[in-house]
């Protein structure tokens, strides 16, 4: 009997293909459909979801575009489907996105970084601007770097992070291959303390994920990695 927890991907770019590459060693994932799967002409519909197939599937896990993901994330709600949502650049409308979460009883799990890396990251971050706070001398400011195909600037991540410390503003470069680079310093006239992270390549994102896939799988309402961390 097969016990695999059956994963819908919707978007079949760099993150897609690294998840599906992901399950296909894996004993507990197995991908059961692929939306946006454009090299794939025979399958049918390439332009729109796979409705049939994300129904079948216990997660669908989306990593699409901003122009796209509110719409995947109203059809798989509708479908009463748990989604876990990787794509960035849409949190204005998280408000929405909760009241649809709440109206069609799924669970829904989204963050800009899914790497266990980064999400340390953002801890050490968090107790450093605290205690930086009390040195007004120390001014602070960010750098992120990302591949020239990235969409979205500044990235998710550096939005998450420049959400809680005050005066942080991040300084985008959008130019060659890196999977993602951010990096925050505490400046004073005496000294400096720099934090960064640097993806190697995209597999933490993948297999946090699969984590966060896992996490969601009999939940409902809504969620990010931060109640994974937990
Ligand atoms: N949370 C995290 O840990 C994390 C990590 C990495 C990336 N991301 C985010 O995840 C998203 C995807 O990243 P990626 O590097 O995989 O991007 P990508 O390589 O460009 O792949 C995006 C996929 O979505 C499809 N797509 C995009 N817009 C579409 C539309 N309007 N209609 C139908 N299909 C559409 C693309 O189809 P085509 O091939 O036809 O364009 C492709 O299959 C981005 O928002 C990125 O910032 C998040």
């Amino acid at each position: 009997m097969n016990h695999k927890t059956k994963i819908a991907l919707i978007g079949y770019g760099k993150m897609g293909q690294e998840i599906d590459a992901l399950c296909r060693d894996s004993e507990v994932f197995e991908v059961v459909s692929i939306s946006f799967k454009n090299n794939l002409p025979a399958q049918a519909g390439n332009d729109k979801l796979d409705l049939k197939g994300i129904a079948k599937a216990d997660i669908a896990i989306d990593f699409t575009s901003k122009d796209v993901v509110l719409k995947n994330i109203e059809a798989v709600a509708k479908l009463g489907v748990n989604l876990v949502v990787g794509t960035t650049g849409w949190y204005k409308d998280l408000e929405m996105v909760k009241k649809l979460v709440t109206k069609y009883k799924i669970g829904f799990l989204y963050s800009p970084n899914f790497s266990i890396g980064a999400n340390i990251f953002f801890k050490m971050i968090d107790s450093a601007s605290k205690l930086f706070a009390k040195f007004p001398d120390y001014d602070v400011y960010g750098l992120e770097i990302h591949h020239k195909a990235k969409l979205d600037s500044p990235s998710g991540t550096a939005l998450k992070i420049a959400e809680k410390i005050k005066g942080l503003k991040f300084t985008s470069v959008r130019a060659g291959r890196n999977p993602g680079f951010h990096e925050v310093t505490f400046d004073s006239s005496a000294d400096g303390i720099t934090l960064s992270h640097q993806a190697y390549n995209r597999s933490g994102f993948g297999k946090g994920a699969l984590v966060a896939a896992e996490f969601i799988k009999n939940k409902k309402g809504i969620y990010t990695f931060d109640d994974v961390m937990k």
